[in-house]
């Protein structure tokens, strides 16, 4: 089954606090989006393998660790956007991938509209990266679509999830761990997660 993770650490918390704040401006939502990003990866990123190395130092050769695979991150479109660059800052050497998913409003149901990988997937760690993980439908597609392209190993990192997404994600694809800032409460009958943080995607790019 999926391992799932949800941060308990103040200064998550405390950033949480900014972006359910609806007087939030979208520069600050972004930023802070960001900000929860780099910090949850710092732990999603704990078993990534490493390789020893020699490396000399002013003083001495010491034996040092450096990353020994290739980390791809894909985010969902558009709000998954929102936390490249907080994931980037820490591994700069991160390809990315791209799925365009939009939900639609009245099914529910995700609909692609683009998909572009870069050629390394296959044998690369790939984090799928979305805010909002309510019903669950984006994230299954979306790894539903990685897999075809050959990635055999996933982590889904998410900032504010629901059961039904968790259960959903977790049951379909029960090799992905999920890692999330926050669990809410439900969904609402239009599908959004309360109290959530509202529409991420019109948040991130000011679109509302
Ligand atoms: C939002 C969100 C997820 C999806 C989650 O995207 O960013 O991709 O909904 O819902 P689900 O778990 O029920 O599938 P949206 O469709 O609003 O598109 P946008 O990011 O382009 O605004
Ligand atoms: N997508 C969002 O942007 N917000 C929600 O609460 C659910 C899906």
């Amino acid at each position: 089954m999926s391992k799932i993770t949800i941060f308990n650490h103040p200064l998550i918390h405390h950033k949480l606090t900014i972006i359910r704040d609806e007087k939030t401006n979208t520069k600050d939502f972004r930023q802070t989006i960001n900000e929860i990003a780099t910090l949850m990866a710092f732990e999603a990123t704990r078993d990534l393998p490493v390789k020893a190395v020699k490396t000399t130092s002013p003083i001495a050769v010491a034996t040092t660790y450096t990353l020994d695979c290739e980390v791809v991150i894909v985010p969902i479109l558009r709000a998954g956007i929102g936390m490249v660059d907080g994931i980037q800052s820490l591994i700069p050497t991160a390809k990315v991938g791209h799925i365009g998913l939009y939900r639609n409003e009245e099914t529910l149901e995700p609909q692609l509209y683009y998909a572009k990988f870069p050629p390394t997937i296959k044998n690369a760690v790939v984090f799928l990266v979305d805010p909002m993980l309510a019903t669950g439908g984006s994230a299954v597609a979306a790894i539903d679509i990685l897999k075809k392209q050959g990635a055999k190993k996933i982590i889904y990192m998410g900032i504010v999830g629901v059961d039904q997404g968790i259960n959903n994600l977790s049951s379909k694809h029960p090799d992905v761990d999920i890692y999330l800032a926050a669990k809410d409460e439900k969904l609402n009958d239009k599908g959004y997660i309360v109290p959530g943080l509202g529409d991420c995607g019109d948040r991130i790019f000011g679109t509302k």
